[in-house]
């Protein structure tokens, strides 16, 4: 068998292997950036092949969850697509300000820069103290960073820029202070949010959310586990809830479509419908 084709088995048998073991799907990962970053780990890992790496990640958590660092992709923005924030500001703030306590959960929050735009854009908008973030990763390392909201201070340009985009009324300057070559951002934001692990693939659903994003995460999922992940929101959505897509997902095709509408075409902006005779409108 040529090596490429070796390698490709491997990978197959190992992405089997950790979803057994450890319940983490990568069995559907895009093929070649999941590849990508486990020839990556290997090099650092010193072992030869995927095939002698195996029954260690299998039998030894530490050794796995440096490999989950290599294969998940926490890549994030603060107002990452500056045009879904500003479609959040102007057409979910008002349905959100007619509830007198506000619940919202970012699934895949990655480092954190997501929820703290959240934070940003909602006490902006007057809803101080109305309001509580929840916001959950799978990788316990950047739920760590994500508690201590310190960010490289280079990244603030892109994020300056994004949160002009997408319709902030202050000077970004305003939340964070510049030391040391980092950026950190105010504790007042993180008075708001509750970081937490969160498994997407086998833990439970969270109650009464009036709002979900889980953006850029689901790309990386099978269907068996779209599915899943996307019953679970429902679960957890009240009705007239939101639900947030990335940019590349949306719920066509979806056992839940139907019980959704798309606020407007291509927004990946989601409402639960209400139930027939809930006597809601
Ligand atoms: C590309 S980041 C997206 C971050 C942010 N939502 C955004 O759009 O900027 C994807 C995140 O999903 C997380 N993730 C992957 N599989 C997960 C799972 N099964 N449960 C929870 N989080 C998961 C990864 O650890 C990563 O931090």
């Amino acid at each position: 068998m040529k090596n490429d084709k070796l390698i490709d088995v491997e990978i197959k048998l190992l992405m089997e292997g950790i979803y057994q073991v450890y319940g983490y799907d990568f069995r559907d990962y895009a093929e070649a950036s999941l590849r990508r970053r486990l020839t990556q780990w290997l090099i650092g890992s010193g072992f030869a092949t995927l095939s002698l790496a195996q029954s260690h990640l299998l039998r030894e958590h530490a050794l796995f969850d440096t490999l989950l660092r290599g294969i998940t992709v926490n890549v994030t923005e603060m107002f990452r697509d500056p045009a879904f924030f500003k479609t959040i500001r102007k057409q979910v703030v008002s349905h959100l300000k007619t509830y007198p306590f506000v619940k919202i959960w970012h699934a895949g929050c990655a480092t954190g820069e997501e929820a703290y735009s959240m934070a940003i854009l909602l006490l902006e908008e007057g809803l101080k103290g109305r309001f509580r973030i929840y916001a959950t990763d799978i990788n316990e390392e950047v739920i760590r960073k994500a508690q201590q909201g310190i960010y490289p201070l280079k990244d603030m340009q892109i994020f300056t820029k994004n949160y002009q985009q997408a319709g902030g009324k202050a000077s970004f300057s305003d939340y964070y202070t510049a030391r040391y070559g980092h950026a950190i951002l105010n504790p007042t934001l993180r008075e708001n949010i509750v970081f937490a692990a969160h498994n997407l693939a086998i833990d439970a659903d969270f109650g009464e959310m009036n709002l979900i994003l889980c953006r850029n995460v689901m790309i990386y999922f099978n269907q068996p586990l779209k599915e899943r992940v996307l019953e679970l929101f429902d679960n957890s959505l009240t009705q007239g809830g939101f639900l947030c897509l990335g940019t590349k997902e949306s719920l066509d095709q979806r056992l839940i479509s139907d019980r959704f509408e798309e606020i407007h075409p291509r927004s990946r902006i989601y409402r639960k419908r209400y139930k027939k005779n809930s006597g809601v409108k």
